[in-house]
């Protein structure tokens, strides 16, 4: 199956078709921007829901990533659940960034910055990441993608990532664990794997 236009594109061309889709972040239920040429731009994705119901809650400070956040669900989800967080929502596409950083501006999330991966600070490190992340991008972009963005957890800190099953979920985790990095499946559900990644190696 050809990979999706907005897996690769950092510019979308086509006419933004706004959309709005409701995320629900424990008791509450918010309305965010989404449009046409960005990720699951009709609903919240189920891999999303799946991740944000079973990861633990964020820590309540430090820096936290959201890598690939498409119109920014976990993002805003993070920055909900912990509002002294410093939560940092990165990806590729520009429309994307766009409609995270209008639902962090609707929400009145101040803390949470909208960035291209090259413009987050290279002094950040996070305390922990969230992802669903862009597997259709292949596996080995994917692991250039984990490969790049590991050395900015703290030491003790751990990634977690939805990946659905018939995507490759248990190879991912078998690639995770032979890199060292020690890997935990967090919970199954409706066909996605949660995965817990924790740092570890010479360099942590
Ligand atoms: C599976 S989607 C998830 C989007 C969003 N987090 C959600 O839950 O709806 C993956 C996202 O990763 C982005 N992406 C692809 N390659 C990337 C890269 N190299 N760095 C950062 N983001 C990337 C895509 O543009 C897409 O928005």
């Amino acid at each position: 199956m050809p990979a999706p236009d907005h897996y690769f594109t950092a510019d979308p061309t086509g006419r933004a078709v706004e959309r709005r889709v409701r995320l629900r972040v424990d008791d509450r239920s918010v309305s965010l921007r989404s449009a046409t040429g960005v990720f699951s731009a009709e609903r919240v994705d189920p891999g999303t829901r799946v991740l944000l119901r079973t990861a633990p809650r964020p820590p309540g400070e430090g820096a936290l990533l959201d890598l690939g956040c498409g119109y920014g669900p976990i993002a805003c989800a993070l920055a909900l659940r912990s509002p002294r967080a410093e939560v940092w929502a990165v990806d590729v596409n520009a429309r994307a960034r766009e409609l995270a950083a209008a639902n962090a501006a609707d929400l009145g999330l101040n803390g949470l910055h909208v960035a291209a991966p090259g413009e987050v600070p290279d002094d950040v490190r996070f305390a922990a990441i969230y992802s669903n992340p862009p597997v259709r991008v292949g596996k080995a972009a994917l692991h250039d993608l984990l490969w790049q963005w590991r050395p900015r957890l703290q030491p003790a800190a751990a990634a977690h990532l939805v990946v659905a099953r018939h995507l490759g979920s248990d190879s991912l985790q078998r690639w995770l664990e032979e890199q060292g990095w020690p890997t935990t499946r967090l919970g199954s559900e409706r066909g996605y794997r949660v995965l817990r990644v924790q740092r570890a190696g010479e360099d942590a």
